[in-house]
């Protein structure tokens, strides 16, 4: 079984993470490594960031690894938050505040549609590979459920009637972005 690091600090990911691989490999997390530095996120992309944490990981450490980099992306506001999803209502990072500022900007919008979009930058003995998921959905106007984190509280995935943080981990993780990515980095991984 091979050794793979999760470049997050993120325990909801790694959480999600963690049920989906089973035990295909061997998922070790900064922690496990002693990593506690705060990876720059500093492009203007997802795939860019995705980069910039897992080439921190291996040029540092010399591990195989992936990251990922989420953002949600909203039509009716030309795609934003979308890569600065995190820091969308200041450096803080506060996803409190991130939800409120996106419900507030989609008062009275008529179009609702957004979509969660992950990238994973995998790097294994130094070669870089990205595989994208995507789930497209509808932002609705107040918080529902306390699953989940982030934007979950305020996005319904097509073709259900809960929320993300409504749902059990289970549901989300089959349907999600980073599902389907986790998905195509299994099947890549198994192929190898
Ligand atoms: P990052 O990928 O950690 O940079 O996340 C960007 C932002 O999107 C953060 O504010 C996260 O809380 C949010 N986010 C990432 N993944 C999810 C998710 O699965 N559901 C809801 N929000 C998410």
């Amino acid at each position: 079984m091979i050794d793979l690091v999760f470049a997050t600090n993120n325990k909801h990911k790694l959480k999600e993470l963690s049920r989906l691989t089973g035990n295909k490999f061997h998922l070790l997390s900064l922690k496990d490594l002693n990593c506690n530095d705060d990876i720059p996120e500093t492009a203007d992309t997802l795939e860019g960031n995705a980069a910039l944490k897992a080439r921190y990981i291996w040029e540092k450490f010399g591990k195989n690894c992936f990251a990922d980099d989420t953002g949600l992306e909203v039509e009716a506001l030309n795609g934003r938050p979308g890569v600065y999803s995190a820091r969308y209502a200041g450096e803080e990072q506060n996803a409190e505040l991130n939800v409120s500022k996106v419900l507030e900007e989609m008062i009275d919008r008529k179009n609702r549609s957004a979509r969660f979009r992950t990238v994973f930058c995998l790097i294994i003995e130094g070669r870089e590979y990205f595989f994208e998921g995507i789930v497209n959905g509808n932002l609705i106007s107040e918080r529902r459920g306390n699953e989940g984190f982030g934007y979950d509280p305020i996005f319904i995935p097509d073709g259900f009637d809960q929320t993300f943080a409504q749902m059990p981990l289970a549901l989300k993780n089959k349907i999600s972005h980073r599902g389907q990515a986790t998905e195509k980095l299994l099947h890549f991984l198994k192929s190898l």
